[in-house]
């Protein structure tokens, strides 16, 4: 048997779509299990390029099947038209479920998102603006619609009632802006929920019963530790847990179960959004990563915030995951560097730290201290054995492996499924 979480280790867009599509070949179910549709996870495989944003990156394997966990906030529109596309593109969906008890998100929680984050103003979080926040803020506030309740249209229609009031009074007073229709929004739901019946159920007894089996499990994670809503650099996070404790709240599945925590890094660092980011490069580097990584957000198009992989933000997040061990993606980007910067330590008001601090002010004001090390002119996009890679290219691996404090077990190179190797050490 084997439960393997799969987390993002960074501020997210760490390559974990690729690296799920990799591994799913020998996986019996993929379960998504925080987040959203501010996910973005891009797969190229034989069948073509798909940035998937809520169906897990399993769904391309006939026999794998996937559920989106009771942890992720579903919006249907973005959920019917993932599916469509995926039918027009020959990938069947009829392994795929939606937990009943994952929450909707209305069209007022994408307004509310928009609004509050127009409302911040400087302060602004940079959110997608697909109302994950709001819609997390329903459910722990428990006025929110679970997807169950699409299938019982009377029950709906009285809670969506209740909740709409609330809404409407807060969109007219507070932003001045009009009130939405409870009948336009019924309609479409339930419009939504004669196209999505046979795919929403409980999807428990089938995660439970696949264990039972011994069946393979992934649980895939969307964005990242530093994006955590505790750990992350608050306020600057998301609204769910991204961490290997919220795969086993965001799929039902107990912490006792879980073998293997994966952690995905960039052999760089991204941010996308506000806050800090102590290793960000403001130069012609952080151009020239961006445009040969095509470092755009695959959900909002937003250009990414490019810099060196940060050691520091890094070693925490293998330990607030536990990770068991790392893939390493994207580490291609850099063929034909002279030199590659990482971080090793901060420096914050004249001291050196290794500790990853508590609030965003105090990121803010970290300097990174960097370590150099030599680069590689080799291509290594085609190279299948780790032995085969340039020796500095494996130094750089050994090297993150050692500031992580966890082993890098699978590196990875170019966006396509086969295109990842095991470090065997
Ligand atoms: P994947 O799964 C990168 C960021 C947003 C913003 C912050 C809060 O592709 O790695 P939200 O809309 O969640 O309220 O925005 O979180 N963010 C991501 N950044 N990758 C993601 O997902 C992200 N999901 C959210 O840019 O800074
Ligand atoms: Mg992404």
């Amino acid at each position: 048997m084997s439960v393997l979480a799969l987390v993002g280790g960074q501020w997210g867009d760490e390559g974990k779509g690729k690296v799920i599509d990799s591994l799913a070949a020998k996986a019996h179910m993929v379960v998504r299990y925080a987040g959203g549709d501010n996910a973005g996870h891009t797969t190229v495989n034989p069948h073509g390029t798909f940035r998937l944003h809520l169906i897990p990156s399993g769904i391309f394997y006939d026999d794998v099947r996937c559920i989106i966990g009771n942890g992720v906030v579903v919006n249907p529109a973005v959920l019917l038209r993932e599916i469509a596309e995926l039918h027009e593109h020959g990938v069947g969906t009829r392994n795929l479920v939606v937990s009943d008890r994952a929450h909707l998100i209305m069209p007022y929680h994408i307004l509310l998102d928009k609004l509050e984050e127009q409302r911040r103003g400087h302060g602004a979080i940079g959110t997608t603006q697909r109302g994950i926040g709001p819609a997390f803020v329903d459910k722990v506030a428990r006025t929110g619609l679970r997807v169950g309740e699409l299938l019982d249209p009377q029950g709906f229609r009285r809670r969506l009632e209740v909740a709409m009031e609330l809404k409407n009074a807060l969109l007219t007073a507070l932003y001045n802006h009009p009130p939405l229709s409870v009948d336009e929004v019924y309609r479409d739901y339930m419009n939504f929920a004669t196209q999505l019946r046979d795919y929403i159920g409980d999807a428990l007894p089938m995660v439970h019963d696949a264990i039972g089996r011994g069946d393979t499990i992934m649980l895939e994670g969307a964005q990242g530790a530093l994006l955590d809503t505790d750990f992350g650099s608050y306020p600057f996070v998301t609204s769910s847990s991204p961490l290997a404790g919220g795969a086993t709240v965001g799929s039902g599945i107990g912490p006792t179960h879980i073998d293997r925590v994966l952690g995905v890094f960039k052999a760089y660092a991204t941010r996308v959004g506000g806050g800090p980011m102590p290793t960000e490069l403001h130069d012609e580097m952080a151009n020239f990563i961006r445009e040969k990584a095509g470092e755009y957000g695959a959900t909002t198009g937003r250009p990414r915030r490019c810099g060196w992989f940060d050691g520091v933000a890094g070693r925490f997040s293998v330990r607030i995951n536990g990770m068991t061990d790392v893939a390493l993606t994207h580490l291609d980007i850099f063929d034909g560097f002279k030199s590659i910067k990482v971080c090793t330590s901060y420096v914050v008001e004249g001291r050196h730290t290794t500790d990853f601090p508590t609030t965003a002010d105090t990121l803010s004001r970290c300097e990174p201290v960097y370590e150099e090390l030599p680069g590689w002119d080799e291509c290594t996009e085609d190279i299948s054995d780790f032995a085969d890679l340039p020796q500095n290219a494996r130094r750089y691996v050994n090297t993150i492996s050692d500031l992580l404090g966890c082993r890098v077990s699978l590196v990875s190179m170019g966006p396509k499924r086969e295109q990842i190797i095991e470090v065997r050490t």
